[in-house]
């Protein structure tokens, strides 16, 4: 279990969602909140693959509580159905299924822009149709991503295919989502829900420790990885300032974590700096309604 791991609180009792939960850093958190007593939920576009995580995730953790909930964040009729499947209580939602690269034309199965629509609007569908689930002190934590501040959000526009460089289409997509969490926070005012982000920082495979099933790394590319680790991380310790995000006493709604070393790029987990613009009320509240129109789902009132 990675250090960063070890000063967390026990989880029994709790359970937490974790999507995209059988690769990178969706996995690590899930392997980090078992290994702390906690059930967790991994939603996986493919059951195959939650399997292999779920038997990694139990060899290093036993004794672990996993339930699979089969979820494709890129499409709204598997997000509807995940969440009706859901019958009990979740008092955490970690965000962490992501596309990171994709061809500029490709679209989510309903047509919308696949970063778009999967990282920001696929989560935003899920939590509005968690209702009847999520605890009334839920937290929910959104992966966001240093690329937030590379791109412009304008809600306005947000249905129209990409045009411009692909990293500012990632950058894009994150700052949406990120801005939508902060509005939902917002929006929880007066109850005990909580709506926060976090950022992995820069984290790689060749640095992760192995996982049977998960990423192969070669040797020589783990050899050659060693030499950048001053500068960036594995995703075990990416995972950290999420899992932090989503169970630690000093974390709270509206609060963005990501690691506290040079450029954020690695380190353990301390408060850091969002966008102005993912913090701003107005954009919040235009980029909720597009989001809502985009999606044909609505939170309850
Ligand atoms: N690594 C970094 O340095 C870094 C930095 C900033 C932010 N992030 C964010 O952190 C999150 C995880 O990144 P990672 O590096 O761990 O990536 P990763 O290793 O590529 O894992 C991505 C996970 O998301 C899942 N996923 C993708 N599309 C999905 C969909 N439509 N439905 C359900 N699951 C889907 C993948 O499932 P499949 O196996 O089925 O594809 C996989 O489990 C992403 O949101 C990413 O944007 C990462």
């Amino acid at each position: 279990m990675p250090l960063s791991s070890t000063t967390l609180p026990r989880l029994d009792g709790r359970t937490v969602l974790v999507t995209g939960a059988n690769a990178g850093i969706g996995y690590w958190c899930a392997e980090i909140l078992a290994a702390h007593g906690a059930r967790v939920l991994l939603g996986c576009r493919s059951t195959q693959r939650a399997e292999v995580a779920a038997s990694s995730i139990r060899a290093h953790a036993p004794g672990a509580d996993l339930g699979i909930v089969p979820i494709d964040l890129g499409s709204l009729a598997s997000v509807a159905s995940a969440a009706a499947s859901l019958d009990e209580r979740v008092d955490a939602v970690i965000c962490n299924a992501g596309v990171k690269a994709a061809d500029r034309a490709s679209r989510t199965a309903d047509g919308l822009d696949l970063m778009v629509g999967t990282n920001a609007l696929g989560h935003f569908a899920l939590l509005a149709q968690l209702g009847h689930v999520l605890a009334d002190d839920a937290r929910v934590v959104a992966v966001g991503s240093l690329a937030h501040r590379f791109a412009e959000i304008d809600p306005e526009t947000l249905a129209q295919p990409w045009t411009g460089a692909s990293l500012r289409q990632y950058g894009r997509s994150k700052a949406a989502l990120m801005a939508l969490t902060f509005e939902l926070n917002r929006r929880w005012r007066g109850s005990a829900r909580a709506a926060l982000c976090a950022h992995p920082g820069y984290a790689v495979d060749p640095l992760t420790p192995r996982r049977d099933g998960l990423a192969a790394v070669p040797g020589w590319a783990r050899a050659l990885a060693s030499l950048s680790r001053p500068f960036v991380q594995g995703k075990d310790s990416g995972a950290a300032p999420v899992v932090h995000a989503a169970v630690a006493a000093d974390a709270t709604g509206g609060d963005y974590w990501g690691p506290g070393g040079l450029l954020e790029f690695r380190g353990a987990p301390k408060r850091v700096a969002a966008s102005e613009q993912v913090r701003s009320t107005e954009v919040g509240r235009a980029l909720w309604r597009v989001a809502e129109e985009m999606t044909g789902v609505r939170f309850p009132g």
